[in-house]
């Protein structure tokens, strides 16, 4: 493919406004992040923006690191504008994001809903179908994950893909499905959502990703356990005194202004 001659920069916090105001235009089609997530993003220079004539035309916001490797990237939102799509300004951006990627990085990745336009410039610009989730539940949608694999020369390294998720904007744990060789993404339906992960990771899902169903949501889990904690104790002395009565059943007792329980006998 031959390169227009953009100009492609990282974004600054100057581009929040055109950058936010682009992914509600493509709100079917990218996932939604909040301004403060975009900010954020701006910040720690994880989006490039491209311009066509001086006017911006679309960005790339990615990470260079993704389920806890810093091997693995990702994109989180390609977008570019209605009137300067097909002109290779989305390629032209993500190659430069995949060019800002640490020389370590092997592999980078995306989600993108099977039915939409966008994974036909996916798999132009040579990533790979490898897996998929169920999306939504509203809309009854179906994830694909794309890959491409970088820096080969520095090192070969197979395709790889999570065997569960628990973000997005669903927020909920996900089993990770192979595409199996043959299988075409177009072609696959949603799955149930509640596979057991475990027999997905052998049958070719990351093993280290093995012990999971979701570590993130087994630590909310703990969380929700560890966090029961004793009712707050009443500020006025008359009430805290009486909350002790009933809490130690007439035991309780005001020790220099504190109240406090009498030790039990027996
Ligand atoms: C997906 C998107 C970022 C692509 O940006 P773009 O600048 O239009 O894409 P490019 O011009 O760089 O396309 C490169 C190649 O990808 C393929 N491609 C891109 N869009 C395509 C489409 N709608 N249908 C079929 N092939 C497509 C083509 O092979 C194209 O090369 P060609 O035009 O020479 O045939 C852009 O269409 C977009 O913003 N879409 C809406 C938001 C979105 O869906 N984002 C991705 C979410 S996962």
């Amino acid at each position: 493919m031959d390169a227009r001659p953009f100009e492609v920069r990282l974004a600054t916090a100057a581009d929040l406004t055109f950058i936010d105001h682009l992914q509600k235009r493509h709100g079917d089609q990218v996932g939604f992040l909040a301004t403060d997530t975009l900010r954020a993003n701006l910040l720690k220079g994880n989006v490039w923006i491209g311009f066509e004539n001086g006017q911006p035309g679309g960005y790339v916001l990615g990470k260079p690191w993704y389920r806890g490797k810093e091997t693995d990237a990702i994109v989180f939102q390609a977008c570019v504008q209605f009137d300067a799509q097909r002109r290779q300004l989305g390629w032209c951006l993500v190659e430069r994001f995949l060019g800002s990627l640490p020389a370590y990085t092997r592999r980078c990745s995306c989600w993108c809903a099977q039915d939409i336009e966008a994974n036909f410039f996916w798999q132009a610009i040579d990533f790979l179908p490898l897996a998929y989730r169920a999306g939504g539940h509203s809309k009854g949608r179906v994830h694909i994950y794309w890959q491409r694999l970088l820096n080969q020369e520095a090192g070969a390294c197979d395709n790889s893909y999570p065997s569960s998720t628990a973000g997005g904007a669903m927020k909920a744990c996900r089993t990770v499905h192979r595409l199996e060789p043959g299988h075409r993404w177009d072609a696959v339906v949603r799955p149930a959502d509640t596979a057991d992960v475990r027999t997905n990771a052998m049958e070719g899902g990351s093993q280290e990703d093995v012990n999971l169903p979701c570590r993130r949501e087994r630590k909310r889990v703990q969380r929700v356990v560890t966090t029961v904690h004793e009712p707050r104790l009443p500020k006025d002395m008359a009430e805290r005194a009486k909350w002790f009565q009933q809490k130690h059943l007439g035991h309780g007792l005001i020790v220099a202004g504190r109240a406090r329980p009498l030790p039990r006998i027996g």
